[in-house]
């Protein structure tokens, strides 16, 4: 459960193009860290790197570490599929299983993983995952339903039941609030702050209020110019980099002059 995270000059590329250049970053333990920063500087493509799913894309690879607790995560001996088991995605568009029942969405990583147990273990799993997701009383009368069938803001918070019903160590969350209503993003929101406290968490948001809402520290991304690889800017406590960064760049990229 919520480990911390140590990025060590991290280079990406995607075939010859180094799209992201020497990140250095720390995520302590119960703490929610905000990518933010101008579309393409590579914030989601940093965040695929921190549960290695960056690599599945061919001619895609990293150079640098990214270490969980002080271990190392492109270690040799380390497999990459345990590796996104205990750091969970959420992405962009609620991606559930639609003519699934709402119940085998939330355990559908588990049974992948090997780790289901009986009936009533799956169940009780599944009901501590959806009200961990803030989701149970809407969906208990409805278990056996479609995850289709729910609205976007409630797919959105299945997914996230999926993603905890594993009981990750970290959960990376690319822009989870981009496809959902104001209603549905405040319960996100809220539900992120309750995470917090059993999770590490990496939210990218291009809403900089969402940013400020519910992030601890905040690291600014930018790029100098088309086909030049993004660059990690400046990382601080929210509050500072929103009142006082220290970058000039940050300033104008938070009171809008760019991006
Ligand atoms: N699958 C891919 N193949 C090649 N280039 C990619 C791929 N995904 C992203 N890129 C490039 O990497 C850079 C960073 O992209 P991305 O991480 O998506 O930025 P952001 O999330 O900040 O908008 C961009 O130049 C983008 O075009
Ligand atoms: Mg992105």
């Amino acid at each position: 459960m919520a480990k911390r995270i140590d990025v060590k000059d991290l280079d990406i590329y995607y075939g010859k193009f180094h799209a992201v250049d020497s990140v250095t970053l720390s995520v302590p333990p119960r703490n929610v860290t905000a990518f933010i920063g101008p579309s393409g500087c590579g914030k989601s493509t940093v965040l695929r790197t921190l549960n290695r799913m960056h690599e599945v894309i061919p001619g895609a690879r990293v150079d640098g570490d990214v270490l969980l607790d002080g271990e190392n995560i492109y270690a040799s001996n380390v497999d990459p599929v345990q590796v996104r088991r205990t750091i969970g995605m959420v992405f962009q568009r609620p991606n559930p299983f639609p003519t699934m029942s709402i119940k085998d969405n939330v355990v559908a990583g588990l049974k992948l993983a090997g780790g289901a147990g009986n009936r009533k273990q799956l169940d009780e799993i599944a009901e501590r995952a959806l009200r961990g997701a803030n989701l149970w009383n809407e969906v208990k009368d409805r278990l056996n339903k479609p995850g289709g069938g729910l609205s976007g803001g409630q797919q959105q918070r299945l997914c996230i039941a999926r993603a905890i019903a594993v009981r990750p160590d970290v959960l990376l969350m690319d822009e989870p609030c981009s496809a959902l209503d104001p209603i549905s993003t405040l319960a996100i929101e809220d539900l992120i702050g309750e995470l917090k406290k059993d999770y590490t968490i990496v939210i990218v948001t291009h809403n900089m209020q969402q940013a400020a809402r519910v992030s601890d520290q905040t690291a600014f991304f930018n790029l100098a110019g088309v086909g030049q690889p993004g660059r990690l800017v400046e990382l601080n406590d929210t509050e500072k980099i929103f009142s006082n960064p220290n970058e000039k760049a940050t300033e104008d990229y938070i009171s809008g002059r760019f991006g």
